[in-house]
């Protein structure tokens, strides 16, 4: 139905690894054309029209991605992607915590919002915990309170595992984690494309999400964080834009947001991502959610028909992507046949090798929905993946 929307989609791809990148929509890359070709110059500086357009641009941008999260503009920050979002606030941390403190990760987290908290323990002496999924993919909720403690500084946690695809009760985790007075840092990346979202009902501390997950361009990603919040976190980066005065003596820093902005921000992609978040809220997400969940459905049940299919979590808790094995063919196996038929799916560790260890595999083969995926899609998908498995067994 919104595959027309995409050029790319003229050309005989089944694309089923929108978890990794999404498509553009061709409004996407018109505004991006026509920022560079008509609206072109740096932002915060020069006084000329261009200059004074292309700053309002920009922070309509942000005002529209606040907005789509039920967020102040003062609370975005333009970062390039999710995962320096999650740096940005791990390297405060790391100047912060202190020996005894934790920091609580679950285990089946991105490496992105893994291995920046295991880096800020070590370099601060605080202790590295982390927290369990059950055997069907969902948080291992006692696990998480046993591990929960007065010393928990900060709670990791992705909206939706980019390999398990349950939608987590983030509300919960948030409320236990506030009741110890931790903060918690919520990876929105792969839920924030399907799902209408309101940071004030999840009352997460900070967010992180990408702007190519969301149909925008690569390059731009943003970070929440509630302004309190925001108010103490050190500066990431150091230079133009993210000062207020600077002498030999000492300098003095930017109000937030602009104090984590050090540079020329990613200005195209950031407009180019406003772009993305006003054709999804054209559609809305009413409609995207139904069509996903129905195609999604049909997916998950052609799989359950498939013997010696082993799923990585409960396939009937997911939403949107679905990783597993198939006994006795190794997935990169699978994977030659599947690109041989122009099938886009993700093999490997999808970036959670410890997700990967937890379930005892090394890899997983894994199909990711966007709002352009038909039952076409699906067909394809299964007849390719039935034949590469005759082929191997
Ligand atoms: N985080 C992206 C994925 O899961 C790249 O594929």
């Amino acid at each position: 139905m919104f595959k027309k929307d995409f050029k790319i989609f003229e050309r005989p791809y089944v694309y089923l690894d929108s978890a990794a990148s999404a498509q553009k929509p061709q409004v996407v890359l018109d505004s991006l054309m026509h920022f560079y070709q008509d609206d072109y110059a740096n932002v915060h500086r020069g006084s000329c029209e261009l200059a004074l357009h292309a700053t309002e641009l920009y922070e309509e941008a942000r005002k529209t991605a606040a907005d789509f999260i039920h967020a102040d503009s003062k609370e975005i920050v333009f970062t390039k992607g999710a995962t320096e979002a999650i740096n940005l606030v791990a390297a405060s941390y790391a100047k912060t915590l202190k020996k005894g403190d934790e920091v609580l990760v679950c285990i089946a987290e991105h490496h992105a919002n893994f291995v920046p908290w295991q880096q800020a323990c070590l370099l601060s002496g605080a202790t590295f915990k982390t927290f369990n999924v059950l055997d069907n993919g969902s948080l291992d909720l006692d696990d998480f309170q046993k591990q929960l403690t007065e010393r928990t500084k900060l709670v990791a946690i992705a909206h939706i595992s980019n390999v398990l695809g349950v939608v987590n009760p983030v509300q919960k985790v948030v409320k236990l984690a506030h009741k110890v007075g931790a903060k918690v840092m919520l990876d929105a990346s792969q839920s924030i494309a399907h799902m209408p979202f309101d940071v004030q009902n999840l009352d997460c501390d900070y967010l992180a999400f990408s702007g190519h997950k969301i149909y925008g361009p690569n390059g731009v990603g943003v970070l929440y964080g509630k302004h309190q919040e925001l108010e103490k976190l050190k500066p990431y980066q150091f230079g133009g834009d993210m000062v207020d005065t600077v002498s030999v003596a000492k300098t003095t820093f930017a109000e937030v947001p602009a104090r984590f902005e050090a540079g020329t921000p990613p200005i195209a992609n950031a407009i180019g991502l406003g772009s993305a978040l006003k054709y999804l809220n054209n559609i809305g997400f009413q409609q995207i959610e139904k069509q996903e969940k129905s195609i999604f459905e049909k997916l998950t049940l052609g799989l359950q028909k498939i013997e010696g299919i082993q799923f990585l979590g409960d396939p009937s808790l997911k939403s949107h992507l679905v990783a597993f094995n198939v006994s006795g063919i190794h997935p990169d196996d699978l994977n030659l046949i599947l690109a041989k038929e122009n099938i886009c799916v993700r093999v490997g560790h999808h970036c959670a090798m410890p997700l990967h260890s937890r379930f005892d595999v090394r890899a997983s083969l894994r199909v990711s929905l966007g709002l352009y995926n038909d039952e076409d899609d699906v067909k394809a998908f299964l007849k390719a993946l039935q034949k590469a498995i005759g082929f191997f067994r």
